[in-house]
């Protein structure tokens, strides 16, 4: 796909991959719509775009409100006429093992978020893409194909995610395409800080150093926008998470202790 000319929803954009994402579709000539919650964030991100010479607008939204949503995919057809990209990146995170949760209930704010809320912004976008045959990005993870300690109820709501975009490639073959960013832990965002711990409250788990196999969100987003132009069905960041479901259904063991290690990497 040539990104110029081209107009993009990008859900998450007011931080971290949402943010760099809009901006170097806008650099590349793209139009976008930058959706999120926080609009003195989204002002901001477009304020940059704008500044660089790039063409946004943005659009608070809530994507676990069906009508926000709704709203959102109205505000960029009366501005742009037409959408070709839609980016599934909002998404919140949790850190602790299932046993220490005392408070349960925000795994219903994972699924509403991480998976209800895609869905939402699919279904509303989904005449509009299929007239340009256009593109649904998921901004996933390698959690999405695997078990993961400390991430039971984001596992879960990226396995949704994951399955249901499947299911989509198939019923809408020739129609739209989907590509699948399936992404390792991505430094300078903040999904750490933003994260829910075992009592159901957002904590800063910023403290958790990430380690040095974790990649820098410039080269994440360069990655996914060459797979976006490349038209890719799915790209590994890093490469090598491309065995993940070779060794998830072949080298289960081997995959464990190499999860565990990272885990505990990530704890000190
Ligand atoms: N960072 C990583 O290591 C990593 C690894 C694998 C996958 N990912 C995935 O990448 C995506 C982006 O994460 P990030 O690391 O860039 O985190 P981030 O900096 O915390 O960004 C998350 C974005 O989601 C938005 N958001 C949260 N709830 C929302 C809602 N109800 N409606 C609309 N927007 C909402 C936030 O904006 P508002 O608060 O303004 O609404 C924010 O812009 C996520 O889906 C995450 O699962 C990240």
């Amino acid at each position: 796909m040539n990104l110029a000319g081209k107009v993009f929803i990008v859900t998450g954009a007011s931080s971290g991959i949402g943010e760099h994402l809009s901006v170097v579709l806008a650099q590349k000539g793209a139009q976008v719509v930058c959706a999120a919650r926080r609009a003195d964030e989204l002002t901001r991100v477009i304020g940059s775009i704008q500044a660089a010479g790039g063409s946004a607008r943005a659009v608070q939204t809530d994507i676990t409100d069906l009508d926000a949503c709704r709203h959102l995919m109205k505000q960029t057809i009366e501005s742009y006429g037409k959408l070709d990209g839609l980016v599934l990146n909002a998404g919140v995170s949790m850190w602790a093992r299932f046993e220490d949760i005392s408070d349960i209930t925000f795994f219903q704010d994972l699924l509403n978020v991480n998976y209800l809320g895609a869905v939402n912004c699919c279904h509303v976008a989904l005449p509009y893409l299929k007239e340009t045959k256009g593109k649904i990005v998921s901004c996933s993870t390698a959690q999405a194909l695997m078990g993961f300690p400390n991430h039971s109820g984001y596992v879960a709501s990226k396995h949704a995610l994951h399955g249901f975009l499947a299911t989509l490639d198939m019923e809408l073959q020739g129609e739209i395409s989907i590509l699948e960013a399936v992404l390792s832990w991505i430094r300078g965002t903040n999904l750490r800080d933003n994260a829910f711990g075992s009592d159901g409250k957002k904590h800063a788990h910023s403290a958790r150093k990430h380690t040095n196999e974790s990649v820098s969100l410039e080269e994440c987003v360069e990655q996914i926008i060459q797979a976006i132009e490349r038209d890719k069905k799915t790209v590994y960041i890093p490469r090598k998470l491309s065995m993940v479901p070779l060794l998830n259904t072949f080298f289960q063991g081997y995959l464990r202790r190499k999860v565990s290690g990272a885990i505990d990497k990530n704890e000190s």
